[in-house]
């Protein structure tokens, strides 16, 4: 299988208000297509980890990999172009932008990449939003939808660039069952019919327990 994201003993530290060993020898590796949860106790460094793994977070020992090219070391400026490339991301609250409308939402990250038109930008996130179910919504204005329909549209806007992976921190951690089930088949849909890689973090049993892969962590550790 196609290594997607690896890391190679990563350690982190806190320093302030005392140091703290956060991350312990963390090596891991994601392949093309699997749909990975991480989970753990609160407080054990999942969403620093995930931080780590979306390359937002620079002070860490080890090395990080995304897409077979090394990660450690770029530059800040690198980085943020490699982000906006090839990772979409989906958090426990959407962040959409309230007053503007479900399609501009998605189109967002495209327009921020400047690969294609405006006018191709809005067809893709019109698709991506028809595979998402939500075609009828696209021209309301975020705040009109409910909470599953906005993390729905999120999805969406972390799909407009068809990112090499899609990292979420708790991506249903604010979506009742229902609405968690409905997120759970669209991950799963992705990954095993359109190749998506996707690594979430999630304190959801059943979510982790139905996913491909359960990384575990403890205390800074994988177990
Ligand atoms: N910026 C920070 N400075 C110091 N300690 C932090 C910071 N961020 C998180 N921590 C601590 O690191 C540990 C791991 O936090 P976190 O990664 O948020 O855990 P999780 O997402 O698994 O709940 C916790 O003990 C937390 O208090
Ligand atoms: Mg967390």
């Amino acid at each position: 299988m196609k290594s997607i994201l690896k890391t190679q003993l990563v350690n982190k530290f806190f320093h302030d208000p005392n140091e703290f060993h956060v991350l312990k020898d963390i090596s891991i590796e994601v392949d093309k297509g699997e749909l990975v949860t991480l989970v753990g106790k609160s407080g054990c460094g999942k969403s620093t980890l995930l931080y780590i793994l979306s390359t937002m977070d620079r002070d860490y020992k080890g090395d990080l990999y995304l897409d077979n090219e090394l990660m450690t070391h770029k530059s800040i400026d690198e980085l943020a172009a490699i982000r906006n490339e090839k990772i979409g991301f989906v958090f426990q609250f959407h962040y959409l932008l309230q007053e503007f409308s479900c399609l501009k939402n998605v189109m967002i990250p495209a327009l921020r990449l400047g690969k294609l038109s405006p006018q191709e930008i809005e067809a893709k996130a019109y698709e991506r939003l028809k595979t998402l179910g939500l075609a009828d919504q696209a021209l309301k204005n975020a705040s009109k939808l409910s909470g599953g329909q906005q993390q729905r549209v999120a999805i969406a806007r972390a799909l407009i660039n068809d990112p090499l992976i899609i990292m979420g921190d708790e991506p249903t951690g604010n979506l009742d069952s229902k609405n968690t089930a409905i997120v759970f088949e669209i991950f799963k849909d992705l990954a095993h019919n359109a190749g998506q890689t996707i690594i979430a973090v999630t304190h959801d049993e059943d979510f982790a327990q139905k996913s491909d892969r359960i990384i575990e962590m403890k205390d800074g550790m994988i177990i």
